[in-house]
């Protein structure tokens, strides 16, 4: 039987993560880690929880210890506008935490799982189509980490046998945890204005291209990733997945078919928006496709319909 350690449990990602691998693996066998933001009612009562920090090697050997942990899926992460403001504290989480956890999966044998993101990419990848290999300098310190994670967890498989696996996730949307400072946070907050207030005010220009992803096909795919035959698998980490490619002015057009007064105006972030022209309009994902399954259910329609619904029942509106 699995058990699986999440660290970053209270996450954008990790909170929504830990209560579907507790639902598909059985609740005492995933610890919902985490670090200083207290955990949900949901996440606390339904299943162990531990305070672990993946820039602190010895709990984390005690925690994975503890509970016999064969997998860790590793979350925790500062989003990259956050690490612009605290590159030395993205760096610390991005690098130094990502290598702890990978020496504690090397020592104990356990699987490990690591999200990288479209911030992998930079200025001189081709941003149309983007290849699972390509030219990867980011310009950013969330790239920068990222870029390393990916490398880190390649080189812990080939050296030592670890069973590293991962995937470059888009922009995340999903009605439940809020993301806290990312470049693609507006393709959740459009959906929150337009619910309160019928407009939204966007921090990136009309015209900006980023690939997104809803909530559900990211657990999907992380889960079904980690369960895939490995002997199909010619890369490991770092798997290009995307669901849908939209800008500004397509997501308002989708959410006006709903809202019909719906307006979308700009006030342009100059930081967010010089990350996200470094980043891919669109991103190749054929090779998760082809080597593990990959395909998305939600599509632009699916996810618009789904998040309005499922926000004006959590505003009361
Ligand atoms: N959603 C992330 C961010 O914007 C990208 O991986 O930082």
């Amino acid at each position: 039987m699995k058990n699986i350690l999440i660290i970053g449990s209270v996450g954008q990602i990790g909170s929504e993560l830990t209560m579907e691998l507790r639902r598909k693996y059985g609740s005492e066998h995933v610890i919902a880690g985490f670090r200083k933001t207290q955990p949900s009612e949901e996440l606390a009562n339904s299943g162990p929880l531990e305070r672990v920090d993946a820039t602190d090697v010895e709990r984390l050997n005690e925690v994975v210890k503890k509970y016999n942990i064969d997998t860790i899926y590793n979350l925790a992460a500062l989003l990259s506008a956050v690490a612009e403001e605290k590159p030395q504290a993205a760096w610390n989480v991005g690098v130094n935490g990502v290598f702890n956890v990978l020496e504690v999966a090397r020592e104990h044998n356990c699987a490990v799982f690591f999200p990288s993101s479209i911030g992998a990419f930079g200025p001189t990848t081709p941003l149309d189509n983007t290849p699972q290999d390509t030219i990867q300098r980011p310009n950013t310190m969330y790239g920068v980490t990222k870029v390393a994670g990916e490398l880190l967890s390649d080189y812990y498989h080939k050296r030592f046998g670890v069973d590293t696996r991962g995937l470059r996730y888009p922009g995340i949307i999903s009605s439940v945890t809020l993301p806290g400072g990312g470049t693609t946070d507006y393709a959740v907050e459009i959906f929150y204005e337009a619910i309160k207030h019928k407009k939204y005010t966007c921090p990136l220009k009309a015209g900006t291209f980023l690939d997104m992803m809803y909530m559900p096909d990211a657990l999907d795919a992380a889960i079904d990733l980690m369960e895939a035959d490995p002997s199909k698998f010619k890369h490991r980490n770092a798997f290009n997945v995307t669901a849908m490619s939209f800008d500004p002015e397509i997501i308002a057009a989708e959410i006006k078919k709903h809202i019909p007064e719906f307006e979308l105006s700009y006030d342009n972030d100059p930081m967010k928006q010089a990350i996200a022209e470094t980043w891919p309009n669109k991103m190749d994902d054929s090779c998760a496709r082809e080597e593990w399954g990959w395909s998305p259910k939600y599509v632009l329609a699916e996810m618009t319909k789904d998040m309005l619904e499922k926000i004006a029942v959590k505003l009361n509106k």
